[in-house]
């Protein structure tokens, strides 16, 4: 999000006390993400019934922009929130622009990851097999693709059981797209959800909400290739975004439904209550012109909180 730091300046007064919904088309559910374009376009949505939607303001609403099944019909699959169709009409879940080439890149819970460009439609799958392939992040430098595989043992219907708990097979992996290889850089983890790249691509954060913690992997320096606890005592981290200052994360902490500032040095700067959730959970907090973004598996809108 380096780019728009300039636009941005400080955000450091904002309470973001004040709320807004942005509704989803009818029937429709389960906004688990919010990017935002180059452009500074969006939010981009992920939802349930398959589709990558795009807000283009308060007059038009949301559009079609993207989907990820090659058998996904407008009439079976609109408005859906079975799983059961997820084979046919796709689940994505999370997703994440490439700044340079303005590609999208998504992870979809039935046909694992997948890239659409600028103009949107049918996404190209580039790697598959995964039971659930969750988080992403996509570090636009190097266009180093950072993702969670939630489990490898329980797939999306599993883990949409209410009460379910994950087990500890969760893996962060990095897609290189020169070699169009998958590499498992951490195992072991418990409920991981949607990583983070720093802006000065030294490390990538990783939350573990079954564990209530959020885990650190070292891209550079000393500590390369190696990993360490970087906070607990926060509630259940379900994923984490970069922040409009740089070094400075939101961290989305789901039971709880808070919205959390956080910096390198594993410093809480700001909490913000995401009272609207508190029923529904929070899957995402994403900052952008001084308004944070809020998503949610089971919401049918995106929550705008500003000043
Ligand atoms: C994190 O924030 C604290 C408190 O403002 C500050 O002292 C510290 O230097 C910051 N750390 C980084 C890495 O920016």
């Amino acid at each position: 999000m380096a780019l728009f730091v300039t636009a941005l300046g400080s955000v450091s007064s904002n309470d973001y006390n004040t709320f807004n919904k942005i509704a989803l088309p009818p029937s429709v559910t389960g906004p688990e993400s919010a990017a935002f374009d180059r452009a500074g376009e969006g939010p981009y949505v992920t939802v349930a019934d398959g589709r990558i939607l795009k807000w283009k303001g308060p007059t038009i609403g949301f559009v079609d922009f993207a989907y990820t099944s090659p058998s996904r019909t407008k009439i079976l699959c609109d408005g859906t929130n079975d799983l059961d169709l997820g084979p046919t009409c796709g689940r994505p879940v999370a997703i994440s622009f490439n700044y340079k080439t303005s590609d999208l890149y998504i992870t979809d819970a039935f046909f694992g990851l997948l890239v659409v460009g600028f103009n949107g439609g049918l996404a190209t799958q580039l790697s598959g097999g995964y039971k659930y392939l969750s988080g992403i992040d996509v570090e636009s430098y190097t266009g180093n693709v950072y993702m969670t595989d939630a489990s490898l043992t329980y797939n999306i219907r599993n883990m949409a059981q209410p009460g379910f708990t994950p087990d500890s097979t969760g893996r962060l992996l990095k897609y290189d797209p020169r070699t169009q290889r998958v590499a498992v850089l951490l195992s072991g983890l418990a409920g991981a959800g949607g990583p983070a790249v720093s802006s000065d691509r030294k490390y990538v954060l990783v939350p573990e909400y079954a564990n209530n913690r959020i885990q650190r992997y070292w891209l550079q320096g000393p500590k390369h290739s190696t990993n360490e606890v970087f906070m607990t005592g926060i509630g259940s981290p379900k994923n984490i975004k970069r922040a409009a200052n740089d070094g400075e994360f939101w961290v989305a902490i789901e039971k709880q439904a808070q919205g959390l500032r956080v910096n390198g040095s594993t410093m809480v700067l700001q909490t913000v209550p995401l009272t609207q959730f508190v029923n529904t959970g929070v899957a995402v907090v994403q900052e952008m012109n001084n308004a944070v973004y809020v998503g949610s598996s089971h919401t049918d809108f995106v929550g705008v909180y500003t000043n």
